[in-house]
């Protein structure tokens, strides 16, 4: 029976005639046996597997080494051995695919830097299968909880013609060849149009329909930033609901920001043992902290003001008006609060034009949720539901009121409030995992200069 090495060592009692299949992590020899450590990516430890010298198969023993790969038949037994319930006891080996000695994961600890020029392989070092075993189970209780929430999932276009967050960090989709006199209207599309930033647009079309939405995948941005949590391809989750209004919109941000790091303490298992052992000792206990404790909430002015007054030398000044850079972030964050915080009622001019204009007319019903390690996790806000208001907002930051004509008939007809945000989801797993770097969460990094594999 072909079996998982995550059952195998799972299982309560010994398991005769079963196959496992798997890639090889080290082989040791003695007298007439070997001993394989395999490894199938099911879970972070490896199954021993015990191979007689004269059990079919066992001639290929000298190619079984780090790397290649095996299919092997045998029994589970109790394993003699310290430190390891279960071992298989094998009655037949089959080399599927030698590993060449060139093969680079031989010994551990290599640096992370490393292992990102190898991406197609490192999947297959503890570290990594852990990270991605993680993303994994993250991404289907993402699903849960906004599904035990009443949200739809909606899928929104990766190709469209607007700039949601108006920032012009877009990428362009195009079919022309970049010839003299090409016009737009030239164009596969007719038009101008680029990879998406947000899902946003559309998601507040369904849910003024649906009334609880949520998108979950990919988003690019063209920001050349070359920072450890900017990527220029992400996964971005975006609920949208009807009638909530920016506290329902900061309970839902706080809820599930909760929910998940309650869920990486149920969950984590092996995988969270060896975050905690390898990447961030402090990785449980700032779980349980955002698990149990509630969120900072403050004003964008009562952020800048605790910033001016905390007598830090920053790179960047504080200026009221100004956005907040990744160390005041950090500062409010994990110096000042030591708790997450949720920043909210930023200026209307380094908001984006959908954002609700507060009665002074100078604020917008912005929010942000700040973390320990990665800063901003979540952005999101209120959106302007009042139709002429929306018009002076675009005409405030310069845009086309014909390029929102759809957008403005939400308005038009049987508006309603409405608040939603975005959770960038590689963010949200360094959160979880402790993990430093954004390229090191996401399978395939995309940031400037790099695009292999
Ligand atoms: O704050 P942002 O730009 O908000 C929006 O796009 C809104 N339309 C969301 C909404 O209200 N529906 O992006 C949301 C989140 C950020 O808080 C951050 O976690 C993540 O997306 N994010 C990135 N993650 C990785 N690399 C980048 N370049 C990112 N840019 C944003
Ligand atoms: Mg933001």
């Amino acid at each position: 029976m072909q079996k998982r090495v995550r059952e195998l060592l799972a299982s309560e009692h010994p398991c005769p005639d079963v196959r496992v299949q798997g890639w090889i992590r080290t082989r040791r020899d003695a007298k007439g046996f070997s001993f394989l450590e395999v490894n199938d990516g099911s879970c972070l430890k490896n199954l021993q597997v015990v191979v007689d010298a004269q059990v079919p198969g066992a001639d290929a023993l000298p190619r079984c080494t780090t790397g290649a790969s095996v299919s092997v038949w045998g029994d589970l037994v109790e394993s003699p051995a310290p430190g390891q319930r279960w071992e298989l006891r094998a009655t037949r080996l089959e080399l599927i695919g030698p590993a060449d000695p060139s093969y680079p994961l031989q010994k551990k600890g290599h640096s992370l830097e490393f292992l990102r020029t190898i991406a197609h392989l490192r999947a297959r070092s503890n570290l990594f299968g852990a990270v991605f075993r993680t993303r994994s189970r993250l991404a289907r209780a993402v699903h849960e909880f906004f599904q035990q929430r009443d949200f739809l999932w909606v899928h929104t276009p990766i190709i469209t013609a607007s700039d949601c967050e108006g920032a012009g960090e877009l990428f362009r989709v195009t079919t022309l060849k970049g010839r003299p006199g090409e016009r737009p209207e030239d164009d596969f599309f007719g038009r101008p149009t680029y990879l998406t930033v947000s899902g946003q647009l559309e998601a507040e079309a369904l849910a003024c329909a649906l009334g609880r939405v949520y998108t979950f995948g990919p988003t690019f941005r063209a920001e050349n930033s070359n920072t450890s949590r900017h990527a220029a391809e992400f996964w971005m989750i975006e609920p949208e609901a009807a009638f909530f209004d920016l506290t329902a919109d900061m309970d839902l941000a706080e809820d599930f920001l909760k929910a998940m790091a309650r869920h990486m303490l149920e969950e984590g298992g092996d995988d969270l043992d060896l975050f905690e052992r390898f990447v961030d000792r402090e990785v449980r206990p700032r779980l349980r902290f955002v698990a149990e404790r509630p969120f900072v909430r403050i004003p964008y002015a009562e952020a800048m003001e605790i910033l001016q007054k905390s007598g830090r030398s920053f790179e960047f000044r504080p200026e009221p008006g100004q956005n907040l850079q990744s160390e005041h972030e950090r500062f409010l964050t994990e110096e000042h609060f030591r708790a997450p915080v949720i920043v909210y009622d930023y200026p209307r001019a380094i908001k984006p034009f959908y954002m609700r204009l507060n009665d002074d007319g100078v604020t917008v019903r912005a929010m942000d949720v700040l973390v320990p390690g990665v800063g901003e996790v979540i952005g999101g806000a209120q959106r302007e539901e009042r139709l002429e208001v929306l018009r002076e907002n675009l005409r405030f930051h310069g845009l086309k009121e014909e390029d929102y004509q759809w957008y403005l008939d939400l308005r038009r007809y049987g508006t309603v409030p409405h608040a939603g945000f975005g959770v960038g989801f590689e963010r949200l797993l360094m959160f979880l995992t402790g993990m430093g770097n954004i390229r090191d969460v996401i399978p395939f990094p995309r940031t400037p200069g790099h695009a292999e594999f």
